[in-house]
């Protein structure tokens, strides 16, 4: 066979990316996530080996790997994805395919937003966008998300990651400050996903939701005084149930992440404060280790892809063991 030049090749693989080879749900279409740099022999347009990036796309339009985790065409949206969990997880959504739009309350993302738009737009042929939002600014919330449904005609998802964090002994909480605690936590992550589901809806579509809660709305933490902060993430899960028996009938599901601590830029200022957590939290859990955001990269594929599309109410539990104990 004759080899194509490399343009023609990455043309080639697009087209052949929006070809629908697997169907579950009305929405669904194109190509497979393959997370391996395996070279695909069988097809004349694998990559190189060393060009990372060109061979996760080799099976692109195949049906070889998981074509059921594919998130190609569909648009979803992360709160909280400036930086942490949510800039990690939007990144694995983008590598499945979706255009990705983070919503921050931060004037401006970290530099590794920028990087990881460059390669979106250049190697994933995908794209992803930043909107300032402050969860709590509803109109606002509202007319972000509506422009975003309105200009793609569709939106697929959302993973809500934006939330707080206080320390403070509960015998000295302010309401002030209580009430901040579950604006963001609660009523924030509410109101981003009546937003999105309204414009699911209305475009009668199908679609997914996933809250970050937290392993801290299961258990009480040994040695963190924070009773606002896990109250707020316990009605998150709860908000979830009751989100998921209320809009199932449009085929929308609701789910919940609850992490176990995550190393995170917020967890590092944390270890420079109080150094003996570093040692003592990874204790806590059956693994003896803390989790990086990397580890929660799959459940958001999951939970918005098909992979999952029976599952509703639910929470995946990723705490190395911690709240088991
Ligand atoms: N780090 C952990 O150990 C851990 C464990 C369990 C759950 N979580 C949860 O995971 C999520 C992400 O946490 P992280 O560790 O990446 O923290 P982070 O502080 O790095 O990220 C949170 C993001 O949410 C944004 N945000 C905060 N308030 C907002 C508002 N009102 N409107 C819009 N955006 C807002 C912040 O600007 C920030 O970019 C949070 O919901 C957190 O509660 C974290």
């Amino acid at each position: 066979m004759r080899l194509l030049p490399c343009s023609w090749r990455r043309i080639l693989r697009a087209r052949v990316a929006r070809k629908v080879i697997y169907q579950p749900s009305a929405v669904i279409s194109s190509r497979s996530f393959a997370t391996t740099t395996k070279k695909d022999t069988s097809s004349p347009l694998a990559a190189p080996p060393t060009d990372l990036a060109s061979s996760v796309t080799a099976f692109l339009g195949t049906k070889k790997r998981l074509p059921e985790f594919n998130l190609i065409d569909k648009v979803i949206v992360v709160t909280g994805a400036a930086r942490g969990l949510g800039l990690v997880q939007a990144q694995a959504l983008l590598e499945a395919g979706a255009t990705v739009y983070a919503l921050d309350r931060l004037p401006e993302p970290s530099p590794d937003f920028h990087t990881i738009a460059k390669r979106a737009e250049k190697e994933l042929g995908t794209s992803f966008h930043y909107r300032q939002i402050d969860v709590r600014d509803v109109p606002d919330l509202n007319k972000v998300v509506d422009a975003i449904a309105e200009k793609h005609g569709r939106l697929d998802g959302l993973v809500a990651a934006a939330g707080i964090q206080q320390e403070t002994p509960a015998l000295e909480y302010t309401a002030e400050d209580a009430n901040r605690m579950y604006q963001v936590n609660c009523t924030g992550a509410f109101m981003t996903a009546q937003a999105v589901a309204k414009n699911m809806i209305k475009l009668k579509q199908s679609g997914s939701i996933a809250f970050i809660a937290s392993m801290s709305a299961h258990v009480a933490n040994r040695g963190l005084i924070c009773a606002a902060y896990n109250s707020s993430k316990a009605g998150v899960l709860q908000l979830s149930r009751n989100l998921a028996s209320e809009w199932g009938v449009h085929g929308i599901r609701v789910n919940t992440i609850s992490p176990g601590y995550i190393v995170t830029a917020m967890v590092e200022e944390l270890f420079k404060q109080y150094p003996e957590r570093k040692e003592e939290w990874p204790k806590q859990n059956m693994l003896g280790r803390l989790s990086s955001p990397e580890e929660y990269r799959g459940a958001a594929v999951f939970l918005m892809s098909d992979a999952s599309s029976f599952m509703t109410a639910s929470d995946m539990k990723i705490d190395g063991g911690h709240s088991s104990w």
